[in-house]
């Protein structure tokens, strides 16, 4: 009986995998495939970014890789991503199942928070958000700006309690080390964490929490396990039945333990603050308003607001910490960024948003590194929605498609030099910005990044009044931050420190 229904299996299995794989003359070209493992031999799992990178070059602007059984779509060039995110944007506007986003972005009733939201609900949580952040919030108004803005004082504060005490060191010439002693420098990625999350909190539930707030330390610290567990479950993706393992190799009851800590976490929230002004406020408003809605009731509050609250802190800091990390290896641009600083602003005010204009190049150096390392490198998967083709090729309806921002921002044919880092790129000869829609790290389309007019402000304002403040450097005898990032949800250096002394 066993070895009969051993032989159905591969059967199934087989004809599964025939009919997935068949072939298909005008699908997307790209890495061979096997049944039921796909392409999953041939992926580097070392360099995962690096490799579709090569596919690109290989196969071309658009690829299919099998995930197992299924075929999945790379865009890998602005041209292709534009006609399928913008020209299509009715075909290729929604989200796949996919068991992580699903794990993560769905309420235990199977309601789905922000991003795994599709038809009349993702288009209705977008545009509370967008209106609530322009006509409550004045979005773009100096009052918008001044939450970042009481926020970024903040971290000054904090930081200036890490500047070096030590100078150059009279023999050795070393920065930031005298008599032999030396500063360590700090991680920055607590402190920018912190300081991100608070500028969005204060939005989201009205409420900024103590940087040694215990509850919000604990949450910070959660949120960031369960990036690591987004990296380390992707495989759940493609065999969803792996979960069933007797071992939970994948962390997953971790998961689901800080689910409910999360829970929780934001009942006492909403107690303490729904009184204060915030968006939650006006969720809460709009769900008493309309009873029995599928778009506002309590149940998806805390996964929309958590997309909100996880989109907006993890990419800005992330941003921030790795421009850092370049401005080490390229001092050249930090002395020249210092310079733009205080020849348009001074020292004697903190930057404002009215600054930008006269302030390209310090702009143009975060975004060549979000260009280099787009800090969300494949986007958040799409699915085509109907039978169609793009740059000739078809794609049927149910295949998954991934935006890969990464390779179109490495593309010879857009960028000279692609792996150079160079800011200069995005400037004209009269100083403004040239080629800056092809850079698409906020995606493009129906979904494009609905927080990016709101993430322009925070890095501005951010990366300007740290590099206003504090001169960068390598602590003594230490090696220079390895510049190749980890991919999870979105890319992180491994952890480096650096000594911060104040400029004035
Ligand atoms: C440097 C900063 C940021 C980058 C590079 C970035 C990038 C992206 C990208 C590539 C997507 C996926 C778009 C697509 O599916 O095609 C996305 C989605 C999203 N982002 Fe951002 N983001 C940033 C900051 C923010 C901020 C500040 C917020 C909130 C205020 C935010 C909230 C979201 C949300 C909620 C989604 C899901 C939207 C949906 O599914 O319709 N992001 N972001």
């Amino acid at each position: 009986m066993a070895v009969l229904l051993a032989i159905g299996a591969i059967v199934v299995l087989m004809i599964a995998g025939y009919l997935v794989l068949r072939p298909r003359p005008n699908l997307p070209p790209g890495l061979p495939a096997l049944p039921v493992i796909g392409s999953l031999p041939w992926l580097d799992s070392k360099d995962p970014l690096g490799q579709l990178v090569k596919v690109h070059r290989q196969y071309g602007d658009i690829v299919t890789i099998h995930l197992g059984m299924k075929p999945c779509v790379y865009l890998n060039s602005y041209d292709v991503n534009k006609e399928a995110l913008v020209t299509q944007k009715k075909n290729f506007s929604d989200r796949p199942d996919m068991f992580i986003l699903e794990t993560m972005g769905t309420t235990n009733k199977g309601e789905p928070g922000f991003t795994c939201s599709n038809g009349h609900i993702q288009t209705e949580t977008r545009s509370f958000i967008n209106k609530s952040l322009i006509q409550h919030f004045q979005m773009g108004t100096i009052k918008f700006e001044n939450k970042i803005i009481e926020e970024i004082l903040v971290l000054l504060d904090e930081l200036d309690e890490h500047t070096s005490k030590y100078g150059p060191d009279a023999n050795s010439g070393d920065a930031y080390a005298e008599n032999g002693q030396t500063d360590e420098g700090i991680d920055l990625l607590m402190p920018l964490t912190k300081c991100t999350a608070n500028i969005i909190n204060k939005i989201l539930i009205g409420q900024r929490f103590d940087y040694d707030d215990e509850m919000f330390m604990e949450r910070v610290k959660l949120f960031e396990q369960d990036m690591l567990f987004v990296q380390k479950a992707q495989i759940l993706n493609i065999y969803p039945s792996l979960r069933f393992l007797p071992i939970d190799v994948f962390g997953l009851q971790d998961f689901k333990q800080h689910q409910l800590q999360n829970e929780r976490f934001w009942e006492k929230l909403i107690n303490e603050n729904k009184e204060k002004d915030s968006l939650m406020k006006l969720w809460i408003q709009k769900t008493k308003e309309n009873s029995g809605s599928d778009v506002f009731n309590m149940n998806r509050l805390r996964f929309v607001f958590g997309d909100v609250f996880s989109g907006s802190t993890e990419t800005v800091k992330s941003v921030v910490d790795i421009t850092i990390a370049y401005l080490l290896h390229y001092p050249d641009v930090q002395t020249k960024i210092h310079e733009q600083i205080d020849e348009e602003i001074g020292r004697d005010r903190l930057p404002t948003l009215s600054d930008r204009e006269n302030l390209r190049y310090v702009e143009a150096v975060y975004y060549e590194v979000m260009r280099l390392k787009p800090p969300v490198p494949l986007s958040v998967p799409h699915v085509c929605t109907e039978d169609t083709t793009i740059a000739g090729y078809d794609i049927p309806s149910g295949t998954i498609v991934m935006p890969n921002i990464y390779a179109a921002h490495r593309d010879p044919n857009v960028w000279a030099n692609p792996e150079k880092f160079d800011p200069k790129r995005f400037i004209d000869e009269n100083g403004q910005f040239k080629d800056l829609h092809r850079m698409i790290a906020f995606s493009m389309g129906k979904r494009v990044c609905p927080g990016e007019a709101v993430a322009r402000m925070k890095l501005f304002l951010l990366f300007t009044a740290l590099l206003q403040r504090y001169k960068f450097s390598v602590p003594p005898g230490v090696e220079l931050p390895d510049l190749n990032c980890e991919v999870g949800l979105t890319l992180t250096l491994k952890r480096y420190k650096v000594c911060i002394t104040r400029r004035y």
